[in-house]
């Protein structure tokens, strides 16, 4: 496996894999690796015949300093768990990423104005903005999201749309931890008290999937009302959504639940279908 750090060094790597005639899968990671991000770089490699993963945890998409700071960076060991699954792992520095401030503006539309769009402001314009120079560098055949974070895949798709990109994007399910926690980088940052707890946020969203003569109103209210009843949590929103729009719907058909919660200073997020 082939680390490299400037833009530079990862075109002449990229270069050499297509002389090569190698079809290319990117994963694009903040790092802190790990089982979901993996699932990734496995399934890049089942799809392709060579692996680029890049690890950056990317300024321009904290609209929280303190969480940007907060966030864990783990290089050594995320190079040692990649292993041999890449071939080409970018770890660049912000200098090198963003010479000059970035200015692109990426409008979303309807789908930047729900869920993580007004809680997290300028967040998706960041996502775009790197996720979009990470293909143009690496002009991927295939590159990998995981559903975990699904209003991103679905803003990724559109960026692809909107730029005329030929990248095709896989989504990829959600990993989780035997408690049903979602894994998540920032589960490090959980006491193991709070772990535990945050195990409810799967579980309930479960079980209002299942509720007889079930309906938007009576899942939405459920969970809303189970997750009020865990002294540690702090809902942000649930949202049930049109699966492919985001948009609000009153069927459960199509419908996907997307939750953000705080478990003490811990913000978590976690979907699940209907
Ligand atoms: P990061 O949070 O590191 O996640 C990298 C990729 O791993 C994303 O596509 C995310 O959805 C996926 N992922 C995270 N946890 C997962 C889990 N439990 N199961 C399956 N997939 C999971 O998302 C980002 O980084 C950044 O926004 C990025 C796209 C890299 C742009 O900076």
């Amino acid at each position: 496996m082939l680390i490299v750090n400037t833009v530079k060094a990862l075109k002449e790597a990229v270069l050499q894999l297509k002389n090569d005639g190698k079809t290319i899968g990117l994963v694009p990671t903040m790092g802190a690796l790990h089982d979901g991000h993996l699932s990734l770089i496995r399934r890049a490699g089942e799809e392709n015949d060579a692996v680029v993963v890049s690890i950056f945890v990317n300024p321009v998409q904290f609209n929280n300093q303190a969480d940007l700071i907060a966030y864990p960076r783990t290089l050594e060991a995320d190079v040692e768990k990649i292993g041999d699954l890449a071939d080409v792992v970018f770890a660049p520095s912000a200098e090198e990423v963003y010479a000059v401030p970035p200015t692109e503006k990426y409008d979303f539309g309807a789908l930047e104005q729900v869920m993580e769009g007004p809680q997290r402001p300028g967040h998706f314009n960041g996502v775009g903005i790197i996720v979009k120079r990470l293909f143009d560098w690496t002009t991927p055949d295939r590159a990998y999201f995981g559903e975990k974070d699904y209003q991103q895949l679905l803003i990724i798709r559109s960026l692809v749309k909107q730029c005329g990109l030929s990248v095709q994007i896989v989504p990829c399910p959600i990993v989780r931890e035997p408690n049903g926690l979602a894994m998540s980088s920032r589960n490090k940052r959980l006491s193991p008290a709070q772990f535990e707890v945050a195990a409810n946020i799967h579980r309930i969203m479960l079980a209002s999937t299942q509720l007889p003569d079930n309906t938007v109103a009576k899942a939405k209210a459920y969970v809303e009302k189970e997750i009020a009843k865990i002294s540690e949590f702090e809902l942000e929103y649930y949202a049930i959504a049109d699966k492919d729009s985001l948009q609000s719907t009153d069927t459960l058909n199509n419908a996907i639940g997307c939750i953000a919660v705080w478990c003490g200073d811990v913000r978590l997020i976690d979907n699940i279908m209907y």
